[in-house]
């Protein structure tokens, strides 16, 4: 058994290779707490459902923010922050266009991150006021800039934003153009409560390395959003959505997994380092993506989603692969007429809560993060000139 001395507590490390810092505790945070085994999430001690089902994704990114709900004038004041910020800098709006058509939506959200970083006159302003700004404005202008990038690239207009209406509403409005309607809406709003935070997730974590060495909140959630972008992590909801539109129809299922089984090749959607039972924010997305599919007489999505599942279902008893975020978010965005490749955006545009949440806790109280690794290299060699090699 290896000790290794960290920040004066001690890392216990198995004898294996190190596998991803499983299970190794980097941080003390009161923002989000996840029991694995039982399934279950807390957001600053409220359980997701409750939050889910009750609040709005502006009173949760509020709570991850300050530690607790706000009251009603302290909501107000949030909404108007965020109505006042959702606007689009003119500049930013020019560079887009520059852009080849075909860019990758998530490579056009770490580009602007970047770029309002520039803009951003308080950018490098690291005072706890000008980072809880900061966070606003990015809570406000990311879902507006992925609407824009799909306008521009489709060469749509994007109508302007209804700042009395709240995040979800003027998601679906600016991209669609169209009025939304309530259920939508509510359901949007509860999708972006799901993917707000979850403790040191790998783009929440890549966010604090980098807070951690005292760069700036832009620099910060741009290497987040850059590390979302994978698909083991945030770009699962694309690939599941890929899985389905490969498997085609419903009676497909057993034979493209059963190829998938053959090949060794992961199901995406499934799977979790934390998860050891069926991830709750996949319990409430499977009965909302239902529900979408009923009201808008498409239920095929979720039937092949749900058909999946049941097959997986031996995996998922002899590994404990369970369904995770992803699996039902796909079939549920699906049907909101979103394309694909804006589903790991809208995570995003919900996790820049997490992100900021826990940037403003990792400035509060700061160490550099800085491991070590098992050097197993070569040792004492000697340089011989080019000629002799
Ligand atoms: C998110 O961390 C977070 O909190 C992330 C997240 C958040 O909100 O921020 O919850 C969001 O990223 C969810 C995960 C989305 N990714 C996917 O759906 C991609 C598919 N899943 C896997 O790649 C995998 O499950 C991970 C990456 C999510 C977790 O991987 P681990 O913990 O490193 O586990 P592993 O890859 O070592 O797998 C352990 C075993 C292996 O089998 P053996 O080699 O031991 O025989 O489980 C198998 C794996 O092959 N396995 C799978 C599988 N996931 C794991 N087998 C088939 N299909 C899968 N999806």
């Amino acid at each position: 058994m290896t000790w290794l001395k960290g920040n004066s507590k001690e890392i216990k490390m198995s004898d294996k290779k190190p596998s991803g810092l499983e299970d190794v505790v980097v941080a003390q945070s009161s923002i989000c707490f996840i029991d694995g085994k039982r399934g279950q999430l807390v957001y600053r001690g409220y359980d997701i459902d409750d939050l889910a089902e009750n609040a709005s994704f502006e009173e949760v990114a509020y709570l991850l923010w300050n530690g607790r709900l706000p009251s009603q004038s302290e909501l107000d004041g949030l909404k108007a922050d965020l109505g006042a910020a959702m606007h689009f800098p003119k500049h930013l709006l020019e560079l887009l266009k520059e852009l080849p058509f075909d860019a990758s939506p998530m490579r056009v959200l770490s580009l602007a991150t970047a770029a309002l970083g520039i803009l951003d006159p308080d950018a490098d302003d690291m005072s706890p006021a000008a980072n809880r700004k900061k966070a606003i404005h990015l809570m406000a202008q990311l879902p507006i800039i992925t609407c824009a990038w799909h306008h521009i690239r489709n060469g749509t207009l994007m109508p302007s934003p209804k700042p009395e209406k709240s995040l979800a509403y003027n998601f679906l409005w600016l991209l669609n153009a169209l009025e939304p309607d309530d259920y939508a809406v509510d359901t949007f709003d509860a999708a972006l409560i799901l993917h707000a935070d979850h403790e040191l997730n790998a783009s929440t974590f890549s966010a604090r390395v980098t807070a951690a060495t005292l760069s700036d909140l832009h620099s910060a959630v741009t290497s987040a959003i850059g590390t979302l972008k994978g698909p083991l992590h945030g770009g699962a909801n694309e690939a599941v959505m890929q899985m389905l539109q490969e498997i085609g129809e419903v009676e497909n299922v057993p034979h493209y997994m059963e190829t998938l089984r053959a090949e060794k090749k992961k199901v995406m959607g499934f799977g979790h380092r934390v998860y050891k039972a069926k991830d709750p924010r996949a319990v409430i997305l499977e009965r909302m993506s239902e529900e979408l599919g009923k009201r808008a007489g498409d239920t095929k999505w979720f039937e092949m989603t749900r058909a999946v599942e049941a097959i997986f279902q031996p995996t998922v008893a002899e590994k404990g692969i369970f369904p995770n975020v992803d699996f039902y978010s796909a079939s549920a965005y699906q049907v909101m007429g979103i394309p694909r490749d804006l589903f790991t955006p809208i995570f995003a545009c919900s996790r820049v809560v997490g992100w900021t949440a826990h940037l403003l806790e990792q400035y509060a109280n700061n160490r550099l993060f800085r491991p070590s690794s098992d050097y197993v290299g070569e040792k004492g060699l000697k340089y011989a000139p080019i000629s002799q090699r």
